[in-house]
């Protein structure tokens, strides 16, 4: 399916989006979030399923050690499979967060009822997704869970092709990619 040609004008910036463990235990709602992915124009650049081992889980979530809330957040995140991609869009970082809405799943289902928490986050820990928050965690970020992407390179290479198309959308792997002969 060819997605786009020359639609995309402002450079592509990289974000890291995670669909956690409460929701890629319900297949519909994974899928209904892979779709909202592709709905709102980002490039899937990498995915992929992957669980995580409780070290990994703490490692990530360092920043958040002595919380109250990091202990249950720590085991939640190594208790099942989880999804991962690195999106890119203009400015990815802040669409990808206004999409989930805010972090409390009641905050954001009184506040921005049609963010992805609001509609299918649990609790304030299963709050469905995560996204960086800054170019610094993105890189730190994509490289925890995809330590054989280039973040770098792929800004100096790809960025360009990816920007001015057309590309592609691999259902089959579920990324997209450049169409042959741009
Ligand atoms: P995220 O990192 O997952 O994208 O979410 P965020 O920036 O909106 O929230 P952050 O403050 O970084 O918190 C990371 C994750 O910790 C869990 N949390 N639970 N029970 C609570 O009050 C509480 N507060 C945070 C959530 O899973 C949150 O996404
Ligand atoms: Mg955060």
């Amino acid at each position: 399916m060819l997605v786009t040609s020359g639609r995309l004008s402002k450079v592509l910036q990289l974000t890291l989006a995670v669909i956690k463990p409460d929701a890629v235990a319900h297949p519909l709602m994974l899928e209904a979030l892979h779709q909202k992915i592709l709905d709102n124009n980002f490039v899937i650049v990498r995915c992929k399923d992957l669980v995580w081992r409780r070290q990994d889980s703490e490692r990530f979530y360092a920043e958040h050690s002595g919380r109250f809330f990091y202990q249950r957040l720590v085991e939640f995140m190594s208790s099942g499979p989880m999804r991962a991609y690195v999106l890119a869009r203009e400015d990815a970082i802040r669409h990808w967060r206004e999409l989930m809405g805010p972090t409390k799943v009641f905050r954001a289902r009184y506040t921005v009822p049609s963010s992805i928490r609001a509609q299918f986050g649990l609790t304030d820990t299963r709050n469905t997704t995560h996204g960086s928050d800054s170019v610094e965690s993105a890189q730190r970020e994509i490289s925890f869970f995809f330590p054989d992407f280039c973040a770098e390179q792929w800004m100096e290479k790809e960025e360009p092709l990816f920007r001015s198309g057309p590309i592609h959308y691999d259902r089959q792997n579920q990324i997209h990619t450049l169409s042959a002969h741009s």
